[in-house]
């Protein structure tokens, strides 16, 4: 995914009564049964995200990311699978834990891949964003359970007593890793609770020569105005530095997708306007305050980064990204 900048937290304030209670079940769950653990109510107040999460909606309409995840995801997984079935008996159950999952819809696919080859499946989801969350309750748990997967849902950020309780065969952190405080540490953890044959699957922004100038400016800019809500890797070259340095072993995979973000170089659309905040955004910054002029030269300086190209008549950005496999030794 291109970040121009920050984002990822919660658009409404979700009062304990209003979320319902933990939830680990099988098959179907009532629609309100997201647990509150550990949530900031300080990220969820800002009214910001309600444009980000419309902007969201439209930038992923708008770029193959999903797709093209999802069908690395159909192409990869078959070989993980097998993977799995040489360390998980009969019988026993398949462990997963999806960080920062956002809507779910590559989480539909992973089931989707894995869910006919075990005989128990259970999905641990972490993500602090309370809509996201029940979309993903929607797409996943209400929609495309099967009896033998087991959901357990958490609205909160990736913290460590999601992880600690017991040992996964995949975990995953897919657009992820930016966000969240002491990666580094963080990815170490995650590893220590892989199982035996377990891996860690990682989704990040590349830093091909094009890209690293482009995001390194931005994102700089964007995190000296927000205060820096971006605190963890934000491109592969920090991510394969830390896998280097511990010795793990890991396959990266890279490929490339675009968004078409035309609509943000029409005037009054509302449309363009929500994807151009989603990519500017960032925290007590509003597009609406923006002036004319300001709005001209971020819109000349979008135009004018070698990300963006012009395909027939619309105009689209280059989304590269790396995905990587570290394996459990
Ligand atoms: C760019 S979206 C990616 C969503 C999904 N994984 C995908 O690839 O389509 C990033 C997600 O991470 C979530 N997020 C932000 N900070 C987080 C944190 N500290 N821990 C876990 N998730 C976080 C956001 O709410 C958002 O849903």
């Amino acid at each position: 995914m291109v970040y121009i900048s920050v984002s990822g937290s919660s658009s409404s304030k979700v009062s304990s009564e209003e979320s319902g209670v933990d939830f680990i079940g099988s098959g179907r769950a009532d629609s309100d049964s997201v647990a509150m653990n550990g949530f900031d109510d300080s990220v969820a107040d800002s009214k910001i995200w309600d444009i980000h999460d419309e902007g969201l909606d439209f930038y992923e309409n708008h770029s193959t990311d999903i797709t093209s995840t999802n069908l690395w995801v159909k192409k990869q997984f078959p070989r993980l699978v097998k993977h799995w079935q040489s360390s998980v008996d009969k019988g026993s159950t398949l462990h997963i834990l999806a960080i920062g999952s956002g809507r779910g819809q590559k989480d539909a696919e992973i089931l989707r891949q894995v869910k006919d080859h075990f005989s128990r499946v259970s999905y641990r989801v972490v993500e602090p964003n309370y809509n996201r969350l029940q979309d993903l309750q929607t797409r996943l748990v209400e929609k495309a359970a099967p009896e033998h997967v087991s959901f357990d849902i958490r609205l909160e950020k990736a913290c460590t007593s999601s992880l600690m309780d017991k040992k996964f065969h995949l975990i995953h952190l897919l657009h992820v890793v930016a966000y969240i405080e002491n990666a580094e540490e963080y990815l170490l953890q995650c590893y220590k609770q892989l199982q035996p044959n377990g891996v860690l699957l990682v989704q990040i922004d590349s830093d091909d020569e094009n890209g690293l100038a482009f995001l390194d400016g931005v994102i700089k800019a964007s995190n000296e105005r927000s205060g820096g809500l971006m605190k963890g890797f934000l491109m592969t070259s920090q991510l394969e530095n830390v896998l280097k340095k511990h010795s793990f072993n890991y396959e990266k995979f890279h490929y490339a997708g675009t968004a078409d973000i035309t609509e943000c170089f029409r005037d009054d659309s509302s449309e363009g306007e929500c994807l151009l905040h989603y990519l500017l955004l960032q925290e007590n910054f509003n597009i609406t305050e923006l002036t004319k002029d300001t709005r001209k030269q971020i819109l000349a300086h979008l135009r004018e980064s070698s990300h963006v190209k012009m395909c027939g008549e619309k105009i689209v950005i280059q989304d590269e990204f790396d995905m990587f496999l570290i394996y459990k030794e």
